[in-house]
């Protein structure tokens, strides 16, 4: 073939290169996490995560317009309650953290999408994401709490709920109270694939949810398993989940690749705490060029099927994106 195809020529310049692009990161399809805390006037960075940090619900509309400002339409909320039970009943609480936090962003910006993470982790004082019955997360005794938990977010005015505690059945559970008490128009964002990972250390230090016994490995699913991965995804999507998530993103791209392929929802990829993490220490050392990188990651998790992407360097991201324009 040589000379007839040199795909060089279309690589000469930076117009070249953009007008055949085939991948392209938008803000408004990054979900940005914030924690949020009791108390007012709080800002604390997160050691394991630089750049990243918990806020009292006074600090959230700030956050909002920055976030608004940047072009990014969406968030995920997560709570750290003022105290802990086994449980988890501050999930559900009527003016719990998260309540507080959804009433308060709806109210100063109405605009911006508030989704929450329905789990209990941050909330029982075990850690687990469900309660314990004979020393064992209890299945079906969690899903009545987690339903209550999604309502109250409901109520308090979420957009969407985003169940993130790998219970079996907990997506018919929730879409069957939200149905009931009409809010059949709430969406939920199942966390479908998610793997028990060594890559969320940092986030259980920012939201407090490290297990006091045992792991997670009865209810995640085991990193070495892809076909479990569509069985899961097939069970939530005849549940009634409406977009579908992998987490983490960056060590389980073939496993969104092949959600892409197989299923037509909306694919969102979690690009967790500690691939957020090891990119900044990385990039603080000088080993890395932390910019270029971030980009290239979020790239691949683009490149890869997902449409959505959760990540903390969502704001990063976004401000670049608004530069180019
Ligand atoms: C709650 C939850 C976790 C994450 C999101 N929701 C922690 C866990 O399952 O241990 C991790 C997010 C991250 O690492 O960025 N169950």
């Amino acid at each position: 073939m040589f000379p007839d195809y040199r795909p060089r020529r279309l690589r000469k310049n930076a117009a070249l290169r953009s007008l055949i692009r085939e991948t392209h990161l938008c803000a408004d399809q990054l979900i940005y996490p914030l924690f949020v805390v009791p108390g007012k006037n709080r800002r604390e960075e997160i050691v394991s995560m630089p750049g990243v940090y918990r806020i009292s619900v006074d600090q959230l509309a700030k956050e909002a317009k920055e976030c608004l400002h940047l072009g990014i339409t969406s968030v995920i909320l997560f709570g750290l309650p003022e105290k802990k039970d086994g449980m988890g009943s501050g999930a559900h609480a009527k003016n719990g953290i998260i309540q507080t936090a959804i009433k308060e962003l709806k109210n100063k910006a109405p605009e911006l999408l508030v989704i929450t993470d329905v789990c209990l982790c941050e909330y029982t004082d075990h850690g687990h994401c469900g309660c314990i019955i004979n020393n064992d997360v209890d299945n079906d005794a969690t899903l009545e709490i987690l339903a209550k938990t999604a309502l109250s977010h409901a109520q308090a005015g979420a957009d969407m709920v985003a169940p993130s505690d790998m219970m079996d059945g907990r997506v018919s559970e929730i879409r069957a109270i939200l149905d009931e008490n009409n809010f059949d128009s709430i969406p939920i964002m199942s966390y479908a694939v998610k793997y028990a990972s060594a890559f969320y250390g940092p986030f259980r230090e920012a939201a407090d949810c490290e297990p006091q016994f045992g792991d997670r490995r009865s209810y995640q699913m085991d990193p070495a398993n892809s076909r479990e991965a569509l069985r899961e995804t097939t069970l939530d999507i005849d549940e009634g989940a409406d977009i579908i998530m992998v987490k983490p993103a960056v060590a389980y791209l073939d496993i969104i690749s092949r959600i892409r392929d197989e299923f037509d929802l909306p694919v969102a990829a979690y690009h967790v705490s500690g691939e957020y993490a090891m990119i900044k220490a990385a990039a603080e050392k000088g080993w890395i060029d932390g910019e270029r990188v971030m980009e290239e990651t979020l790239l691949s998790i683009k490149r890869a099927g997902a449409d959505i992407i959760l990540t903390y360097f969502a704001k990063d991201m976004a401000k670049i994106l608004r530069s180019r324009r």
